[in-house]
Parts: C-alpha cells; structure tokens; sequence
C-alpha cells in the first residue's frame, strides 16, 4: 500500500531536514520525500500546516503485561502510546512474574508484533525477580531481543551484583539502566525530604538516596566500561555528576520525566494528591528549574514519561500506602511542546533529538529518519491545536494523572507506524 502524504512541514535534524515537503511511503518504506510529488495507486492525504516528525520512542514505560493486566496490557499500552505519538517504547521489566527470562522478552515481542499498533522493545530484568540476589539470563534475553537491562522499580543494592551485570553487559555492548535508589537511605520515604514533608508529616525520600548511586553506578561503569544510563533523573546535582563522567569519557547517559520538569513537591499539600506520588519524587523548584535547563541544553540526554498505570482502588487510597506511579504516554509531547517549543526555549529539532533520536541511539535499534529509505514511522503533529486534558484522551486502562485540566498547545493528529496509521485525524486507527 502506498501512502502520500502531501504540503506537511517536515523536520528531521539528523537530515539537516525543514522544510514543506510530500513524502510517499510504501510498504513501509519512506519511498521519496520532495517536491509535487503522485502516487499511481494508494491513499493521498493532505497535511497541510501540519509538521512531520520521525515517530517519537518512549525507553521507559511499564505495559504490566503479563500479571497486573487490569491496570494495562500491551494492546492498552500501545494506543496509549500512539495517541502520544510514539512508534515504539521500551517496556520495563517489573511484570508478573519478572521480564527474567527469553520467553518473557519473546512473548511481549511477539504479541506487540501481532497486534501491529507499536512497535515495542521489552527489557530484561538484571537480577531474578527484582531481589538483588541471582544475576539474570542476560544472554538468553539478548538473543531474544532485550536490548538493555534493568531492575526499574528498584535500585540494585548490591555494588557487586551491579558490577557483574555490568560486565557481563559487555559482551553484547547492551545498556545498563538504573533505577538509582539506595534502599537504606530511602527507607520508607513517600515524598521528597524537606521541610514540607516534615510539615506534612510524610517520610521524606532524600535526593542523597539517588545521587549516592549515580555516582557508585559512573565509578561502575568507568571500571566495567560499560554503557550506563541513569533512569528518570530528578536532581541537578545528578545531572552534574552525568555531565561531569560524560566530559571524562565514561559512556553514561540520562533520560527525565516531564512531571520532574514542570512539577515539583510544593504542589504537594494537606490534600495528600496520590497523583503527585512517584518514585522518585517530586524534587524541589530548584531542581525542577535546574533540570529544565539541563533538557534545553541537551545535557540530559532524552525525556521518558515512566508511564506506570495504577487502578483507582489501588492508587486512590492514603498517600502512605498508594503506589508511586502516574501515567504519561498521552501528555508527554503537549506537556513539553506547550511549555518550552511554544515560548521557543526549545527548538522543534531538539524535541525530536530528545524524544525520536537519542533514545534510539542508545538502545541500539534502527534510527527512523524522514528520508528515502528509512522505516515509515512518523509523528504527525498539529502545532496550533489548542486542547484541555481530559478523561476521554486517556487510551490506558488506567486513568492516574495529575494533568487532567491542564491547558495545551499543540497535539499528536497522526501517528503512522510502518507506513501505516495506528492514529489518524486525532482517534486510535487500530
Ligand atoms: O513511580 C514509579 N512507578 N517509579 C518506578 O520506578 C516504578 C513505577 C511502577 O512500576 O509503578
């Protein structure tokens, strides 16, 4: 089948490309990008004032497929996620049971291939079961298509164990993701530890609890020369000691959240907000703005959303006791479109660097590039369109966001996954 897509502005940095162009697609092959360009046979669409993006990755999200379905499955997960406009994500480990094994990978792999919406790259867990004790089938997983490795969820507590998974990581150069939380000093925080914690009455999780594993994990890395990458950074001085091991060249690398970009814990007050609860936390307005800065800059490397969906009964309970978690595949790009690409603190071709380009990069899959010859997944965006967040823009099973109200500018129309559209004119197409 060929597609024609006409009049859209293309932008793709890493083919010095912006320009209003047609581009042909066919099966699933960009054919041609240029000037007045027919097809013989196929559909034609015109996209004019819109812009076309190579299709955006998310390398963070939690699908609970297989075990907690009811919060989401990979089908859910999926549109979730083109909605947002991602052609492909990688999905962490914490299922149940753990994503440990080949066929764990295998059966994610095969059942997002069948259902043809995204395209999804599970990771394998480091250590068996998220305990820390037994090093993971690393290899097996490997050869079945993880393509990097983590215990999300948790902080590996053991130095030892880390370094061997990093070694042994070695051997088929796949990235080491840590979830950096030291167990002993975070102990049973709920929020970050500050005065406000204090004044709520809420176990602080200090940003000490992150940053002494971000830097055991870079001494790690400098010693194994594995690839690390620092997951869902929440503090400046975490940026730095990334800034500062990358300047020494240690191959590590970091990725944010949009919610530790443009929340942060003052939000939180006596109503306890459950949405406002992740791990990790919400961290100060200083961090909050450092970390703006450090995404605009480029010295953290991509934006994630660490999509974690919770079921109402589970999540709308006491702040103590409610799952650390929010969802965020449907918000990621209208959150940071709406607060830095629109006011211009950010251009069009960084967005794409952070959200298509650098995630691709580090795991190690095909670049998707708007060029002949490249795969035919693209990101369709209307840039003018102003919308409310609300329910009925929620694809996942579960509804936990804090952003539902909020105000945007600009939103994913159509999000075309091997030359097909998953999602098109604004509603899920599979
Ligand atoms: O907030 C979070 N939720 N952080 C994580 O690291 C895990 C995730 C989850 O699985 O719910």
């Amino acid at each position: 089948m060929a597609l024609l897509i006409k009049n859209v502005r293309a932008i793709d940095p890493s083919c010095d490309l912006d320009e209003v162009v047609d581009i042909v697609i066919q099966d699933g092959i960009i054919k041609e990008v240029g000037q007045n360009l027919s097809i013989e046979k196929g559909v034609t669409e015109d996209y004019s004032g819109k812009i076309a993006l190579p299709g955006f990755f998310d390398m963070h999200v939690h699908f609970r497929d297989p075990g907690q379905e009811y919060k989401e499955d990979i089908k859910t997960g999926s549109q979730a996620a083109v909605a947002g406009g991602f052609t492909g994500v990688a999905t962490m480990p914490n299922t149940k049971p753990t994503t440990d094994t080949a066929e764990l990978v295998s059966y994610q792999y095969e059942k997002a291939k069948e259902l043809g919406i995204c395209k999804v790259y599970p990771l394998g867990a480091i250590t068996n079961g998220l305990k820390g004790e037994h090093l993971a089938e690393m290899g097996s997983m490997y050869n079945a298509g993880a393509l990097g490795f983590t215990d999300d969820g948790h902080g590996v507590q053991n130095g030892g164990m880390e370094r061997t998974a990093m070694e042994y990581s070695r051997q088929f150069d796949a990235l080491i993701i840590s979830h950096c939380e030291d167990e002993g000093i975070v102990g049973k925080g709920v929020m970050n530890e500050s005065p406000i914690s204090d004044h709520l009455g809420l176990t602080g999780w200090p940003t000490l609890g992150e940053e002494i594993q971000i830097e055991r994990d870079i001494e790690l890395a400098k010693i194994t020369g594995a690839r690390l990458h620092i997951a869902h950074i929440t503090t400046a001085k975490g940026v730095e000691m990334v800034k500062k091991a990358k300047a020494e060249g240690v191959q590590v690398s970091c990725e944010v959240c949009p919610h530790h970009l443009l929340l942060n814990e003052e939000l939180i007050d006596s109503k306890y907000p459950v949405n406002l609860k992740m791990n990790p936390p919400l961290r100060s307005k200083e961090d909050m703005l450092k970390l703006q800065e450090y995404f605009i800059k480029g010295d953290i490397d991509c934006l994630v959303t660490d999509h974690a969906p919770h079921a109402e009964h589970e999540k709308n309970i006491h702040f103590e006791d409610a799952p650390f978690g929010i969802i965020g595949l449907e918000t990621s790009f209208a959150l940071i479109h709406t607060n830095f690409v629109v006011n211009g603190k950010m251009s069009y071709q960084d967005l794409v660097e952070r959200m298509s380009i650098a995630p691709r990069r580090l795991l190690h899959t095909e670049p998707v590039q708007i060029k002949a010859g490249s795969k035919g997944d693209l990101t369709i965006i209307d840039p003018d369109k102003k919308w409310t967040f609300e329910n009925k823009d929620i694809y996942s099973k579960s509804k936990n966001t804090p952003f539902k109200g909020y105000e945007f500018i600009g939103k994913v129309s159509d999000t075309i996954v091997d030359g097909y559209h998953s999602y098109q004119d604004f509603k899920l197409a599979k």
